[in-house]
């Protein structure tokens, strides 16, 4: 008997699959999105099951709640986050929360009201009601995006919310139901409600993070088989959820969304290309099994008929879900990007008013609902009828909405690039015709017939972008030709990670600029000349990163950590900074012969030349300024850099060696594990170029200078190296401090505010001056903020050491009292 079930179940899977499948061909040639023709092919395979009783496997599985939270949202939350571009969310993460928590409890509030002044609910189940259909479906929302190609800042605010917002919702609903079935209700459940849900929401995260590291972890200090990673990714998915509700009880879902994003962000530069592939394959092949077994499900589980009973509170239920979106995107989305500096145009606003589905997990929350919970059969019926409806006409309405709006437009510049990427397709098809018709063994009729139809269709493209060219305005052209500018720049990162040239973060970096500006670009968000172009050089993990070394100071301000991590930064950008000098030379290069083709004003050309001209003199300065002060720092990220791109020949070399035979492919998995190590080793390095040399230092400073052999040995014990970057602030005015500060490289400049006026730039010190000495004579605060203005090596000391130097070097106290009192003038 036990047999026959597990047959039954492995039969009813593969049968969903098999409908599955068959249901994708024909979704996509009937053009409909395919989680809601899922749903649809579910209602009717319910009905067919009813007549044909081999269909019965395929109603074997039930949608239980468990089944929906253990088993498909580990999967499709994680590979939603690890897809998720971390470094545009960080970017729009205020939006992002304010819709998944505030927005959250809003609409569960709205929604619960108007549901309890027109339906028979109470206000308890009314708001339980409120909560669990509040929340948007990450699978419909994503899936759907992936089909239209909106623009990918949208697509991360509406992913980012609806992940997030699961986990809010789940513990909301969590509350309410504990509150409507008896727990009197007071401020003091609204404290510990409140408390409750900041420690289930955060922690949830931290677990995941955790747990998504530790696997990061294991997975470099071994062997990299991408088999035993995907294994390992599997296991981080499930165990984050399952470790996070069991052993600590957070959210599940935050713990996935946490080990999703570390694990993406992260792997994406620790992994080699080859495991970072599969991984991608293996998430996307697992989401598309569970999105399809899900909304099958969701189908087959629905009874329309049963319904039919609750038409009325459904059609309120459906109002006031529309209503408590509107009145949550349109009020809260205009005061929260008031209050941080991001813009989100009305567009996105409407698309993500319409595009917030709902779906499973609001199917799961109400199948949890104890049998005998007050108006359970009204609340799962009202609860379907939104999920339906909101699929299906939320679903079917979303792509046209997009593209209604200009939203997936193809721009004017993707025109102008199939026109051109048809001319440059067809000669070289008509190349090779010639090249075949004087080789003899074709019919020259044909090859003549053949070679007369690639002409005409260069003829036709060539019609096709001249009519192009006459619709176009100046402004367009010059869309054309910055987007044709970016793409070029894109493309040359990619071929300098693949060499090796610069590493993953920065690239990831790099490319995200980009995409922000293409997107500006085709929305016409920002006039081009405002454009940020300038875009910011710190990768996200260092960002992080500077958080938790903030922290290490103030701890350890002196130690290894910061140091190592300053030059990790400093390292960073100069690589940053490299890759944009020459892909912007590329560009400049590239750029004339593209206009040449596209017949392009020669004035536009210049003008978009200038800009990517002025980048790479920008990024230029900023490379020589450091190699001016840190020579030897610019020459050892210079090797790093060389002997990457020198791995990765070799690996290329054998890859091409082994395909075509010539070794066998034993001896090529043993080279190319060989580089791989070899590329783990570079990576782990620190760049530690910036041992700095006292001596140095002690020949510049005056008072220094002429001290004996064994007097110096003294001063040098005492001086504590700091590498500062470029902006960073090495003193800040009115704060304590007692230590000063001697330059041995670099240029800072002193700021000072008196009262009533602005900040003020006050002095400049180059190498072998000093400053930080007035608070340290006088036992004051800090009369000045002193800041790095090229990348800085400093040598701090100490009050104590300052004093004991003074035996040394007799000098020092009088040269100290005299520019304090100069500099307090
Ligand atoms: P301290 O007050 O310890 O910290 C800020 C430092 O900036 C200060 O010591 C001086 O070294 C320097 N500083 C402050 N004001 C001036 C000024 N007007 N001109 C030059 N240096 C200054």
């Amino acid at each position: 008997m036990h047999e026959s079930a597990v047959v039954t179940t492995v039969l009813g899977i593969i049968g969903l699959l098999l409908v599955a499948a068959i249901a994708a061909i024909a979704l996509k040639r009937l053009k409909m999105p395919y989680t809601v023709g899922l749903v649809i092919v579910g209602l009717l395979l319910r009905l067919l099951v009813g007549q044909f009783h081999q269909l019965e496997p395929l109603a074997s599985i039930e949608l239980s709640p468990d089944l929906i939270f253990f088993i498909f949202l580990p999967t499709l939350i994680f590979e939603s986050a690890f897809n998720l571009n971390a470094r545009l969310l960080a970017q729009n993460l205020t939006p992002v929360l304010a819709l998944a928590a505030p927005g959250l409890l809003l609409s569960t509030a709205i929604v619960g009201a108007l549901v309890a002044l027109f339906t028979p609910l109470t206000l308890g189940p009314a708001l339980v009601f409120g909560a669990l259909i509040s929340a948007t479906d990450p699978v419909a929302v994503v899936a759907l995006f992936k089909e239209v190609g909106a623009p990918k800042r949208l697509a991360v605010l509406i992913e980012g919310e609806s992940l997030f917002n699961d986990a809010t919702a789940i513990v909301l609903f969590q509350i309410i139901v504990t509150v409507a079935t008896g727990a009197a209700f007071g401020a003091s459940i609204i404290g510990t409600g409140t408390l409750d849900f900041l420690r289930v929401f955060f922690g949830g995260l931290v677990i995941g993070g955790l747990i998504g590291y530790l696997m990061i972890w294991i997975i470099s200090h071994a062997d990299s088989d991408p088999l035993v990673e995907v294994a390992f990714s599997t296991v981080v998915a499930y165990a984050a959820f399952i470790v996070a509700e069991h052993n600590f009880h957070v959210s599940g879902v935050m713990s996935t969304v946490g080990a999703g994003l570390v694990v993406g962000t992260m792997g994406s530069t620790r992994f080699s290309k080859n495991v970072r592939e599969y991984l991608h394959q293996f998430w996307e092949y697992a989401a598309f099994v569970a999105n399809s077994l899900i909304f099958l499900l969701v189908g087959l589980s629905l009874n329309l008929g049963e319904l039919s009973a609750y038409l009325g509170p459904i059609s309120v239920a459906i109002v006031a879900g529309l209503l408590a979106r509107a009145l949550v995107v349109f009020g809260l989305i205009p005061l929260v990007t008031r209050l941080s500096s991001t813009r989100i145009d009305l567009r996105y606003q409407t698309v993500m008013f319409w595009g917030g589905l709902r779906g499973a997990v609001a199917i799961a929350l109400v199948l949890s609902l104890s049998p005998d919970f007050p108006f359970r059969d009204l609340i799962a019926a009202m609860a379907v009828g939104v999920v339906i409806f909101s699929l299906v006409a939320g679903g079917l309405t979303m792509g046209p909405l997009i593209r209604k709006l200009g939203l997936a437009d193809p721009s004017l510049a993707d025109l102008v690039g199939v026109e051109q990427a048809t001319i440059v397709a067809k000669n070289a098809a008509a190349e090779r015709l010639k090249k075949i018709s004087v080789s003899g063994h074709f019919s020259s009729s044909m090859v003549a017939d053949l070679l007369a139809d690639c002409e005409t269709e260069i003829a036709k493209a060539n019609r096709r972008m001249d009519d192009l060219r006459h619709r176009c305005s100046p402004s367009d052209m010059k869309k054309v030709l910055w987007t044709q500018a970016l793409s070029i720049e894109r493309t040359n990162y990619r071929e300098m990670f693949e060499h090796g040239a610069i590493t993953g973060a920065v690239l990831q970096e790099l490319e995200l600029a980009v995409d922000l500006t293409q997107d500006a670009l085709r929305l016409d968000e920002a006039g081009m000349e405002d454009a940020d172009l300038d875009r910011s050089a710190t990768p996200l993990e260092e960002r992080i990163a500077n958080v938790g070394i903030r922290l290490v100071k103030l701890v350890a301000p002196n130690g290894r950590t910061v140091q190592r991590h300053q030059l990790a930064s400093l390292a960073a950008k100069y690589e940053h900074d490299t890759a944009v000098a020459l892909a912007s030379r590329r560009v400049v290069t590239q750029l004339d012969q593209l206009a040449a083709s596209s017949g392009i004003d020669p004035e536009i050309t210049r003008a978009c030349e200038a800009v990517w001209e002025k980048r790479r003199a920008a990024a230029i300065g900023r490379i020589d300024s450091v190699a001016e002060h840190f020579p030897e720092f610019a020459s050892a990220v210079q090797f790093r850099t060389a002997s990457r791109i020198a791995f990765e020949g070799e690996a290329e070399a054998v890859d091409d060696l082994a395909s075509s035979g010539a070794i066998p492919e034993f001896a090529a998995a043993q080279s190319r594990k060989q580089v791989e190590q070899a590329l783990q080793r570079l990576a782990s390095q620190p760049v530690d170029a910036l041992e700095p040399e006292p001596s140095e230092l002690l020949a510049k400073v005056p008072f220094f200078a002429t001290l004996e052999q064994s007097d110096r040995k003294r001063v040098v014990d005492k001086l504590a190296p700091r590498t500062v970057l470029a902006g960073t602030d090495i003193i800040t005015q009115g704060e304590k401090g007692s230590s000063l500060f001697l330059i041995s490289r670099g240029v800072v400049s002193v700021h000072s505010k008196q009262p009533q006026k602005e900040f003020e730039r006050v002095a400049s010190f180059h190498a072998g001056q000093f400053f930080g000495e007035m608070a340290l004579l006088r036992a004051e605060p800090r009369s000045a903020t002193v800041r790095a203005v090229t990348d800085c090596q400093l040598y701090e000391l100490s009050r104590e050491s300052v004093e004991e130097l003074y035996g040394v070097c007799p000098s020092l106290e009088s040269a100290l009292e005299r520019a304090a009192k100069e500099r307090s003038g």
